[in-house]
């Protein structure tokens, strides 16, 4: 299913500014961004809004949280050159979307989204029967639909977020994309691309309307992107006349499931700050190693020669992040015949963790002397962002009728 036209191949994700990043958050997270950087239009951003609907109560950590996932992510290779990095509450334009997204979105839709009740029972200790804390996922919807983006990489547990969002495009465009003289509108639109164009869009239109025809819709779609003399409301008449709706305001986002991140903690479980068992990536080398040295093996392998079995070893979950076949191989061979010590076994992932951390930490302590480099960074990411933001709102005011002037 693609429902995106790939004018909206844009990219857009966040994360809640809650402590330092560590390696799950690299091998789950931020090598993705990296990549998808370089293939799309991107833009990512700290999400202190929704990091208070949770710490409220202490809402002085926040800003340091900030600039810290700021430079990890800088560190990390997040390149502010081909993203935009911005931090949400600099464009308040997210607030006031929020707010105009809040007049169409019934309660039911929000009091059912699985996070709502499940963190509220996981953080006991918080009181979160806030409204802030229930209209988290319409604010995220919000940060995704004032951007147009088309796809939102995030892991499994934010899936029923996109969804809402898509619910809340939808219900956007069905209520305010209705002009009341819409297919004569379309109709105009269409005329205005020329009449070989046209012609073309109508037949792609009719083999998608009457035979289903997925080609003819993307077909249509690069048409209609390619279309130089048409405005934008004429485009999303045109985009909504082609799927028999009204007008498409609000594109409806991909979500882009991020691979589970198979970066196990220091105890064989995923690594994760509540379970206590992370690498910082920003953690000292001395203290990675040491970390790595007094961590658990195979239970059975009291002593040096007694056999183990890697399947029971959070040590050989680290081999299958970053060893090799020829180095796995060794280690299942040394393991099951006490062929190698434990030590032993543990030094090419303490040797691959190091090197892999050595660039990501002189990179940090590039950005940590640099506070105005990472100011400005965000300074001009906010810009654009803005910018775009800014363009979204005009369309919203308009066609919510708010463009009293
Ligand atoms: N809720 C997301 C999380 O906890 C963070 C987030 C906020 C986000 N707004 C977003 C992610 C928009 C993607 C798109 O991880
Ligand atoms: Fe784990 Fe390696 Fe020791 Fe086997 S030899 S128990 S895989 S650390």
């Amino acid at each position: 299913m693609n429902t995106v036209p790939a004018q909206h191949a844009r990219v857009l994700s966040g994360m809640r500014p809650t402590g330092r990043l560590h390696l799950g958050h690299y091998h789950g997270v931020l090598k993705n961004w990296i990549e998808l950087q370089h293939e799309y239009d991107c833009y990512f951003f700290v999400a202190d809004w929704h990091a208070l609907t949770t710490h409220y109560e202490d809402p002085t950590i926040i800003p340091q949280s900030v600039w810290d996932m700021v430079i990890d992510w800088l560190a990390a290779g997040v390149n502010h050159g081909e993203a935009r990095l911005f931090i949400q509450s600099q464009v308040p334009e997210h607030a006031e979307f929020h707010l105009l997204l809040s007049m169409i979105t019934p309660l039911g839709w929000l009091e059912r989204v699985p996070s709502y009740k499940d963190q509220q029972e996981k953080l006991k200790e918080k009181d979160l029967a806030t409204y802030g804390f229930l209209g988290y996922p319409l604010l995220q919807a919000a940060d995704i639909l004032i951007y147009k983006a088309g796809m939102v990489p995030v892991g499994e547990d934010q899936v029923a977020h996109v969804e809402l969002t898509r619910e809340v495009a939808r219900r956007f465009n069905h209520i305010y994309g209705r002009e009341p003289n819409f297919e004569e509108l379309a109709k105009t639109a269409m005329k205005k691309m020329g009449k070989k164009n046209a012609k073309l869009y109508k037949r792609y239109r009719k083999a998608y309307q009457e035979q289903g025809d997925q080609e003819g819709l993307e077909a249509a779609r690069a048409l209609l992107e390619s279309q130089q003399n048409i405005t934008v409301n004429d485009r999303e008449r045109l985009f909504g006349y082609l799927e028999g709706s009204g007008r498409i305001i609000l594109p409806e986002p991909q979500p882009m499931l991020t691979k589970a991140s198979k970066m196990p903690g220091l105890d064989g479980q995923k690594m994760s700050k509540s379970y206590g068992n992370t690498i910082a990536l920003h953690d000292h080398p001395e203290v990675v190693e040491k970390e790595l040295r007094t961590m658990p093996t195979d239970t059975n392998r009291v002593r040096r020669k007694d056999p183990g079995d890697p399947a029971k070893c959070p040590v050989w979950q680290f081999h299958e992040v970053y060893s090799g076949e020829d180095v796995k191989a060794w280690v299942q061979q040394g393991c099951t015949t006490a062929g190698i010590g434990c030590l032993e076994c543990k030094q090419p992932v303490i040797d691959a963790v190091l090197n892999e951390l050595k660039p990501i930490q002189e990179r940090a302590v590039e950005f940590e002397q640099q506070p105005e480099l990472v100011r400005n960074i965000i300074a001009e990411g906010t810009e654009e962002a803005r910018d775009m933001a800014q363009e979204t709102m005009d369309e919203v005011r308009s066609a919510m009728s708010l463009n009293l002037r």
